[in-house]
């Protein structure tokens, strides 16, 4: 008896301590199984939402822009690219329960890494970013998103005529997002006055949860939107 019990009990063991394991892991990290892009360096875009075309939002958090966004317009295909794994999840669930997990995915991914593994090229018909850096120390500055090489890869996606739409709530910011992508030539200002980027309205038909929080706490809010010039890619 005892002989051929203690061999059973020994099997047993590792199977105890790999399922304790697998439950430390998923209390320490629940969101580890966030939907991620597929591996690789080239992922199209095509394979991941139908749609008659695709806009692209990066940083959507609590994704209220996105959910609303697709509902709005039924035609349009949306991707989201969230570095928190939280997000990415909670919303990417969110649009299938709404029945809009074909057209509507988010990603939960680092976008400075993530928009160069995107192609093709010019297959992008809109870009949104709403409030990016909230960051204002100096040694915070390589955390920024919108940054140079951040500008040159949307303009990389976006097909000609497409436009990058920015929101912000502090007017420097917005000054600073001007003088970067001026120094792009694939993008021209595109907002209500010629030569400016300035918009006063954001004109489709959603808000980002922080656009609301902004709205309703009285602060202003800076619109910019420039489209992309050019000859297409070949
Ligand atoms: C201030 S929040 C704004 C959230 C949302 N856009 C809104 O307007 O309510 C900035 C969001 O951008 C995300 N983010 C920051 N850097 C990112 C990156 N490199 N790639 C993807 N998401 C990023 C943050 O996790 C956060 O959800």
């Amino acid at each position: 008896m005892g002989l051929r019990h203690g061999p059973d009990r020994r099997r047993r063991r590792p199977e105890r301590s790999s399922v304790a394991q697998a439950l430390v892991v998923a209390m320490l990290s629940p969101y580890q199984d966030a939907p991620r892009l597929p591996e690789g360096d080239r992922v199209d875009l095509r394979a991941l939402v139908t749609g008659q075309w695709l806009e692209l939002e990066v940083g959507p958090g609590r994704g209220w822009f996105l959910v609303e966004r697709a509902e709005a317009e039924g035609r349009l295909a949306l991707l989201g690219l969230e570095v928190r794994r939280k997000w990415a999840s909670v919303v990417d669930a969110r649009l299938r329960a709404r029945g809009l997990g074909e057209r509507a995915r988010v990603f939960a991914e680092d976008a400075t890494f993530a928009l160069q593994r995107l192609e093709p090229e010019g297959s992008v018909t809109r870009v949104f970013v709403h409030f990016p850096d909230p960051w204002w120390k100096k040694r915070h500055q390589k955390r920024l998103l919108i940054r140079e090489e951040f500008i040159g890869q949307v303009a990389r996606l976006l097909q000609v005529g497409g436009e990058l739409f920015v929101q912000t709530d502090v007017e420097e910011r917005a000054q600073a997002y001007e003088a970067l992508v001026a120094g792009e030539a694939r993008f021209a200002p595109h907002g209500d006055l010629a030569g400016s980027a300035r918009v006063a309205e954001n004109p489709y038909g959603a808000r980002s949860p922080r656009e609301r929080r902004a709205i309703s706490d009285g602060l202003p809010v800076y619109r910019l939107r420039w489209v992309r010039v050019g000859p297409a890619p070949l």
